[in-house]
C-alpha cells in the first residue's frame, strides 16, 4: 500500500498550552489510516516566519492559524498558500480579515437572527487627512444622539463596530451617560446596541467543523471562572438552537473555529457576538473544557488534511438568502439554515470517519489528561500569565478541573 505523509502546520502567537497538548496527543495516538487504499499517517509541526517568494510551494496540508488576525505576514503568506496549494486554513484569512462584527450583524439580521436593535455612529473624532474636512463639511449631516439613544432604549451598549476582548465596550443607563461615552469614544466607529436585560443564561457556544459545545458563561467572574463547569445545563430545544446558530454563522462566514455568545432572555435566545474567529483556547480560561477543545481540533483536522477538504475560499451567501426570503416561522429557516451549514461541513462523513479511523481517540485522551505533559502544559501557561506567588495555586486549580473532567468523562 503507498503511504503518505499528510503535515499539518500550527501558526500561532502567544499559545502555550494547547499546541503542547495538540502536539503530544496526535503523536500518543500514532495514527496510520487506510483511506482510500492508501497508507496515511500524520506530521505536526510549527510554522516558522520568514521571507516567501511568492511561487514558493506550501508543505502542508492544513494549517490551523492563530495569526492572521493581527500578524500580516502570516496572514499573507496563508493566503498565497490557499490561492497557489490548495492549503486548507482555519479560518479563512479572507472573511477574517473582511467580516468584523459589523458584517455578522447585519448578515444573520438578514438571515432573521433576533440580533438586538443596533446603529452604528460617525466616530466622534478623526485623525486628520486631505480630504477630510471637505468630506465632513459637504456631507455630515447633524445628527442628535439623545433621540438615538431614546429610540434603541436603556440600557443599552455603546461598542467597537469592529470590537474584540471587550474593549471599549459600555454600558449605559441613560442620556447623560450615552453623550459622556461618546465624547469619550474618540476615533473608534462605534456601535450602540439595545442591552439584552434582564437575561437568564449567558452561553458561549464553541464551534469547530461540525462539533460544538455549550459553555454556560459568567461575564462577571473573574477570569478563570468565567467558564463554568456544568454541564445538561440547556434544554433539548435550546442546544438545538444554539448549535444550529453557531453552525449556521460559522458556515455562512467560512469559519472552521469561532465562538458564539448569546443570551437568553424570555425564553428566545439573542446572538450579541459571533465574530471571535481567533477563539480563546487557553487552558486557563477553558480548564474543564480545554480536553473537549484538544480534542475537537484534532479530530477536525485530522479529517481536514486526510480528506483532502478543499478550501472554500469564495463565500456562497445566496442559498442562505434565498431561505431567508421565504414566507414562514424562523425556526424553520434555521432548520434550512443548518442543512446548508452541516452540508458545508460535510457532517455525515466527518461522524463515518472518527468512527472508523478515530475510535480510540476518547480512551487515549482520557489517560493523555492524566499526564506530565498536561500538568507541565498548564504551569507554562499560567507562568507566562500569573504572578510568581500564585503559579502553584493556579496550575493546581487547572490541573483538578481537568481531573474532574476525566472523571466525567472515563466511558
Ligand atoms: N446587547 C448586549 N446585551 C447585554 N450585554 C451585552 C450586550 N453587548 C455586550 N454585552 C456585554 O458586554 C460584553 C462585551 O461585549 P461583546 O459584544 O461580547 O464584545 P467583545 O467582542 O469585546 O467580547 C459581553 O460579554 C456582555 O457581557
Ligand atoms: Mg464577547
Amino acid at each position: 500500500m503507498a503511504t503518505r505523509t499528510r503535515h499539518i502546520g500550527l501558526s500561532l502567537g502567544a499559545d502555550i498550552c494547547w499546541p503542547i497538548c495538540y502536539e503530544a496527543l496526535l503523536r500518543k495516538l500514532d495514527l496510520t489510516l487506510d483511506i482510500d487504499g492508501e497508507s496515511v499517517n500524520f506530521e505536526v509541526e510549527r510554522v516558522g516566519i520568514e521571507p516567501f517568494d511568492l511561487m514558493q510551494p506550501c508543505k502542508y496540508d492544513v494549517v490551523i492559524d492563530r495569526l492572521t488576525h493581527w500578524y500580516h505576514t502570516s496572514r499573507e503568506w496563508t493566503k498565497k498558500s490557499i490561492v497557489t496549494d490548495d492549503l486548507y486554513v482555519f479560518n479563512n484569512p479572507w472573511s477574517l480579515q473582511s467580516m468584523e462584527k459589523h458584517t455578522t450583524y447585519c448578515a444573520m439580521m438578514r438571515l432573521g437572527f433576533p440580533v438586538p436593535k443596533t446603529w452604528l455612529v460617525p466616530p466622534k473624532a478623526y485623525v486628520e487627512s486631505p480630504d477630510l474636512q471637505p468630506t465632513l463639511r459637504k456631507y455630515a449631516r447633524m445628527f442628535d444622539l439623545g433621540e438615538i439613544g431614546d429610540q434603541i432604549g436603556y440600557p443599552l451598549f455603546m461598542k467597537p463596530y469592529d470590537g474584540g476582548a471587550w474593549v471599549g465596550v459600555t454600558a449605559i443607563r441613560d442620556r447623560e451617560a450615552l453623550h459622556a461615552a461618546y465624547n469619550q469614544s474618540g476615533t473608534r466607529v462605534m456601535h450602540l446596541q439595545e442591552a439584552v436585560q434582564p437575561f437568564d443564561t449567558f452561553v458561549r457556544c464553541v464551534g469547530l467543523g461540525p462539533q460544538w459545545r455549550f459553555v454556560n458563561y459568567d461575564p462577571s467572574a473573574p477570569l478563570h471562572d468565567r467558564y463554568c463547569m456544568d454541564h445538561d445545563f440547556l434544554t433539548a430545544e435550546d442546544e438545538k438552537t444554539l448549535s444550529q446558530m453557531t453552525m449556521v454563522i460559522n458556515a455562512f462566514f467560512g469559519w472552521d473555529f469561532n465562538s458564539c455568545e448569546a443570551l437568553r432572555s424570555n425564553g428566545e435566545w439573542r446572538p450579541i457576538d459571533f465574530a471571535n474567529a481567533c477563539p480563546d483556547s487557553q487552558v486557563t480560561s477553558l480548564h474543564y473544557h480545554f480536553p473537549w477543545l484538544i480534542m475537537a481540533n484534532l479530530r477536525w483536522s485530522i479529517f481536514c488534511a486526510a480528506t483532502d477538504r478543499s478550501m472554500h475560499a469564495n463565500l456562497d451567501w445566496h442559498k442562505f438568502f434565498e431561505i431567508a426570503a421565504e414566507d414562514k416561522p424562523f425556526a424553520d429557516k434555521l432548520d434550512d439554515y443548518a442543512k446548508l451549514a452541516m452540508r458545508h461541513f460535510d457532517a455525515e462523513r466527518f461522524e463515518e470517519f472518527c468512527a472508523t479511523h478515530l475510535p480510540h481517540l476518547d480512551e487515549v485522551a482520557n489517560e493523555f489528561f492524566g499526564s506530565e505533559t498536561v500538568l507541565d502544559a498548564i504551569q507554562q501557561k499560567v507562568e507566562a500569565l500569573y504572578p510568581e506567588h500564585e503559579v502553584d495555586t493556579f496550575t493546581e486549580l487547572f490541573w483538578e478541573r481537568i481531573q474532574a473532567w476525566r472523571g466525567d468523562n472515563s466511558g
